[in-house]
């Protein structure tokens, strides 16, 4: 490693939250940097949402490159941003601000990128599962929302599953409506809801299923939570955004079925690359190593 890593010209970026100690991309991308030996550094950053546009253009000031943005400012986000993706602005959301030379701020959300990453760096023909059957979500919060426009964007049918009903049929009708307004002319979303307690029996016909909830997690609502997975066709893909633990009793009971499974931790790393790229200038390798120095953070908690 270079003797002088952070100079007077270190390229500056930074995540902005509140809370943002829970935050494990700055743990994720100074490691890259160093990786790499990258003049630059990366930041967190405590913003309460009031002061959220000033902190913003302080950054911008200041020479930051850009920042990541999480909870509660993903809608902030996007107000701010100049211009934004499409899939983000379907979404609604945003979670990465690039800085231009030109003062302009370009918006982004790359959990879904991401989600779909992992996907496939876990050996998972994606395009090849949209035909095969419909994606299923159980959650309908901001995770699923991200996740669901880019399965929409691979072509999935995506069907919502939440606990609060009404929350997965607003989430599906605003998807619907803003798919339709950027797409006049493409063909319409295949969106629609099942109740909650009713998705296990719909099993049999699905070719994805995600969980986007807390439930699994530990400390959260119900760690102990292991679906019934009785009818599962064989083809069934099933994944988690949860990482802690990094194989959740849902994955766990996937596996001892024989079924394809894929993890939360991928999806973290996969989601902070177009940022880095943007921010740093150069591409970023999701492996072995990266996985082991985040799980070794996050032993660490
Ligand atoms: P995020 O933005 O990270 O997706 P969120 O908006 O808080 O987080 O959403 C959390 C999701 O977990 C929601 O879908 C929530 O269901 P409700 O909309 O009914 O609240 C779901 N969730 C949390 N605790 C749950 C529990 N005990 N049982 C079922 N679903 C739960």
């Amino acid at each position: 490693m270079s003797e002088f890593r952070i100079t007077g010209k270190a390229k500056l970026a930074g995540v902005i939250g509140h809370p943002v100690t829970h935050s494990l991309s700055p743990v994720l991308h100074n490691y890259w940097l160093a990786r790499k030996e990258i003049d630059g550094a990366y930041v967190p950053l405590s913003v309460a949402p009031d002061v959220f546009v000033t902190a913003v253009k302080g950054l911008q000031a200041s020479g930051f490159r850009g920042a990541n943005v999480t909870i509660p400012h993903k809608e902030a986000a996007f107000a701010i941003a100049d211009e934004v993706d499409p899939m983000a602005r379907i979404a609604g959301s945003v979670n990465t601000l690039v800085f231009r030379e030109d003062g302009t701020i370009h918006g982004s959300s790359t959990d879904g990128f991401g989600y779909i990453a992992n996907l496939e760096a876990d050996g998972i023909d994606v395009t090849a599962l949209a035909n095969r059957g419909p994606a299923l979500l159980l959650g309908a919060g901001g995770a699923a929302r991200s996740i669901a426009t880019s399965l929409l964007e691979k072509g999935f049918q995506v069907i919502f599953s939440n606990r609060t009903a009404e929350r997965a049929d607003g989430l599906a009708n605003e998807l619907d409506a803003a798919w339709r307004r950027h797409f006049p002319k493409g063909d319409a979303p295949r969106l629609s809801t099942v109740a909650w307690d009713k998705w296990e029996e719909q099993l049999s016909e699905l070719a994805l299923v995600v969980n986007t909830t807390s439930l699994g997690m530990q400390g959260g609502p119900a760690p102990d939570w292991t679906p019934d997975l009785s009818r599962a066709s064989s083809h069934l893909v099933v994944s988690d955004i949860v990482y802690v633990p990094q194989e959740t009793l849902f994955l766990k009971a996937a596996k001892e079925r024989g079924l394809t499974t894929s993890g939360g931790l991928g999806m973290l790393l996969h989601q902070a690359r177009p940022g880095f790229k943007a921010w740093f200038g150069a591409d970023t390798e999701v492996d072995e190593a990266t996985a082991a120095y985040i799980r070794a953070a996050l032993n660490k908690r």
